[in-house]
């Protein structure tokens, strides 16, 4: 089995960071959501791997490059546009020949993993297996009417009256049998060819779909709320680990990482968290469930449920919370007793300040 892994798209829930960098490399307890998903698909025993990248290719080369750090082959698969999933497909068939393979969304995190998924997939062989998540409000959902041995009897996009609550999430089984499938659809009123019409394409011509339910945590990234919950829960399961300096006038409290390299100085680190290589914390309290990248500088401050991604400064703020905070950026304050909020705001940013 082959993996399709796709790092393409456009990314517009996620501004303004997807300006800036491909939503797949934000990190999610330090690690890239991308090498999370290289991971689950190591997992799986597949070692070939075909990513897809659009106009951002070039930051995901370099964060991935062959692979063989994550012991993985990785070939790039340049997508012009964001043409739909069921396109980079067929763009991927040269990768891909007539091998079955696993099409994993680059912005989803399945991390308690597809293993035995995988294994029904591999013995029973139907033409195309879902995974499928049991979800509260499905009509923003790919939802699977299934019949009672898991076959699945209908695709519908969207549906205003859902007949099931089990909506499609980011993993799929496929043979070379969706490549005929591909080809015959049309693209959707959005202008994408989309996989859900290649899958049902399946069904109407009678081939065997499947679903398998899911019922780890899956998140799917693609929003800033969803980026933060999702660092929590895989911060809630770190191991502690102080490769870095902490001086005598601090304390960590729980599960707390500081990486080689970061010093922390008269602060308080509660955990779940995760202090960045090379970064300074100063007369700070950081966490729980927060996440501090690379090289930042966080100084007489108070962060909780928040990420900083690397070479971010945080200096003389005492209420962040539920904060993602972009790459370089800096938050600060206008001194004391000015009475006044100073905002350098970038497109499609949100800013809220206490009340
Ligand atoms: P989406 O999150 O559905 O699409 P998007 O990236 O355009 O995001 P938004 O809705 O915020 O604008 O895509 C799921 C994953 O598939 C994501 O990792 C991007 C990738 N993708 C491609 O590689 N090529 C494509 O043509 C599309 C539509 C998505």
């Amino acid at each position: 089995m082959k993996a399709l892994v796709l790092a393409g798209g456009s990314g517009t829930r996620l501004r303004p960071f997807s300006y800036s960098m491909p939503k797949q490399l934000i990190p999610i307890a330090n690690t890239p959501v991308l090498v999370h998903v290289l991971n689950s698909v190591r997992e799986l025993g597949v070692t070939e791997v075909g990513v897809i990248v659009g106009n951002r290719g070039a930051e995901i080369e370099a964060a991935l490059g062959d692979g063989a750090r994550f012991g993985v082959r990785v070939v790039y698969i340049p997508q012009d546009a964001p043409r739909g999933l069921a396109h980079t497909v067929s763009i991927a068939r040269p990768f891909l020949g007539d091998d079955d393979f696993v099409m994993y969304l680059g912005d989803n995190m399945l991390p308690d993993g597809v293993v035995e998924i995988a294994e029904d997939f591999n013995r029973q062989r139907p033409a195309a297996q879902v995974v499928v998540h049991k979800v509260s409000d499905p009509r923003s959902f790919g939802v699977a009417e299934l019949g009672p041995d898991g076959e699945v009897l209908r695709l519908v996009e969207k549906p205003q009256q859902p007949r099931s609550d089990m909506a499609l999430i980011g993993v799929y089984f496929f043979t070379a049998a969706i490549h005929e499938a591909v080809a015959a659809i049309a693209p959707s009123a959005r202008g994408e060819l989309e996989i859900t019409d290649a899958i049902q394409w399946l069904v109407s011509s009678g081939a065997d779909v499947r679903a398998r339910i899911y019922d780890g945590y899956w998140k799917d990234t693609g929003k800033v709320e969803d980026v933060l919950e999702c660092n929590t829960h895989l911060l809630n399961g770190l191991t502690p680990r102080v490769d870095g300096q902490v001086d005598a006038d601090s304390v960590l409290v729980g599960r707390v990482v500081v990486e080689a390299g970061a010093r922390v100085v008269r602060s308080r680190v509660e955990g779940p968290a995760i202090i960045g290589a090379g970064t300074v914390l100063r007369d700070s309290h950081v966490g729980p469930h927060t996440s501090i990248g690379r090289d930042c500088t966080v100084i007489d401050s108070r962060l909780e449920g928040s990420i900083a991604l690397d070479e971010a400064t945080v200096t003389g703020v005492r209420g962040l919370r539920n904060s993602l905070i972009g790459r370089a950026a800096s938050v600060g304050t206008t001194g004391p007793g000015t009475g006044h909020h100073c905002l350098i705001v970038g497109d499609h940013t949100r800013v809220e300040v206490a009340a």
